[in-house]
């Protein structure tokens, strides 16, 4: 890991506190999310107090400071997605998949995310699983989305 930290930081030059974010993301592109030891040697790189970098990946949706299951499940609830019932859905991943929106499994096997908008209304309601999109989900999809995902993982 120290080793993909240091080749992260070769592109971005030392003590310019504008490289925080792409810094970030491509750090939890690289590894999922952020791992805490991580954020001081950010911190350190940049020469920003530990606190600073903590602060700013907090307050970003976008970044995780655990890493995801095996299968990272987003259900969108935008309005679109709303009006389709994706509150349903979401009970239902919830109900089978035994995590909480926002968890991960405790076999880390699912993570379950509430996404808003996925700039997809027209295919509403949306859910992705990893990078596999699946656009008009029926509650019929569902059932077999749920069922293949508990046999892949048993
Ligand atoms: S509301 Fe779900 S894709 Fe836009």
């Amino acid at each position: 890991m120290k080793d993909s930290l240091e080749a992260i930081f070769s592109k971005y030059p030392a003590n310019r506190k504008e490289g925080l974010l792409p810094l970030l993301q491509e750090i939890q592109r690289e590894h999922g999310y952020l791992p805490d030891e991580f954020l001081g040697k950010v911190g350190k790189y940049l020469n920003l107090p530990a606190n600073k970098v903590y602060g700013v990946a907090a307050f970003y949706d976008q970044f995780r400071f655990r890493p995801l299951g095996h299968y990272h499940i987003r259900i969108c609830r935008g309005t679109a997605c709303h009006l389709f019932g994706s509150s349903n859905y979401l009970s239902e991943l919830e109900k089978h998949l035994k995590v909480k929106a926002g968890n991960t499994s405790r076999d880390k096997k699912f993570s379950l995310e509430v996404t808003n908008c996925m700039g997809a209304c027209e295919s509403a309601p949306v859910l992705r699983v990893n990078e596999d999109f699946y656009p008009h989900v029926s509650p019929e999809e569902l059932t077999r989305i749920i069922r293949s995902l508990k046999e892949k993982t048993e």
